[in-house]
């Protein structure tokens, strides 16, 4: 079997917990539309881009708005956004991430970020994380959205490796998707229902380890 040569991490709901600071955001700015945005609503927006997100939201709230004020009302979330951002500190690095970073720079394996978000740098930067990937591919290097595979082929493109020998590790379902249209290996992080098209869906990367990256072709391998 070919083992692996690089791993793409997302990075909202895989290295860090930014959803809940993204839904805190587009709530406060679909109030203003009467639009109550649930918890179930914010589970479509993982992966989504910021003004592929608004547009959904428009649809839901049924509003019609012209382009200038939407690009006003993602500045806005932005903003909001960012100040929870600002609060970010290494500690909040999710749990096994950087053991797992750490195993596969000592293995040779190299390691990118594959984002949406426009933001990445500036996440990366707080968390202490910003010079350790070799690769950082975010939402200001693509012009299309998660599900298209954009993101996780520029990062295989600057890396030197072919998407074959790349997994991605994705908590949305949009970036599975992405990953698969990649033709890259991907491992969901999180619910097992709702990242059921990942080759392998695990809680988090606590116990994640080379042996198993480089098994990953078979479905469900524990
Ligand atoms: C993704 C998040 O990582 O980045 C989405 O899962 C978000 O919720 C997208 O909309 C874009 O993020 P940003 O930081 O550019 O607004
Ligand atoms: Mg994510």
């Amino acid at each position: 079997m070919r083992k692996i040569q690089a791993v793409i991490f997302d990075l909202d709901g895989v290295i860090v917990d930014t959803a809940q600071f993204h839904f805190i955001a587009w709530k406060e700015l679909a109030a203003e539309w009467n639009y109550t945005l649930t918890p179930e609503d914010n589970e479509k927006l993982k992966g989504v881009s910021r003004m592929d997100s608004l547009n959904k939201i428009a649809q839901w709230a049924n509003v019609q708005t012209k382009p200038e004020q939407l690009l006003d009302i993602a500045h806005r979330k932005n903003e909001i956004y960012l100040r929870f951002c600002n609060q970010l500190t290494p500690q909040h690095v999710l749990p096994g991430i950087s053991t797992l970073i750490n195993t596969l720079k000592a293995n040779g394996v190299f390691i990118s970020l594959g984002s949406a978000s426009k933001n990445a740098r500036f996440v990366l930067d707080k968390l202490g994380l910003l010079d350790v990937f070799d690769v950082v591919v975010d939402g200001n290097d693509v012009s299309k959205s998660k599900p298209n595979p954009e993101v996780f082929l520029k990062a295989a493109q600057r890396m030197g490796v072919s998407p074959e020998h790349c997994v991605v590790l994705e908590d949305a379902p949009a970036g599975i998707e992405a990953a698969l249209a990649a033709n890259m290996k991907v491992i969901g992080l999180g619910d097992a229902i709702e990242l059921q098209k990942a080759h392998l869906v695990l809680e988090n990367t606590i116990n994640l380890s080379l042996v198993q990256l480089n098994q990953i072709k078979i479905k469900g391998v524990a």
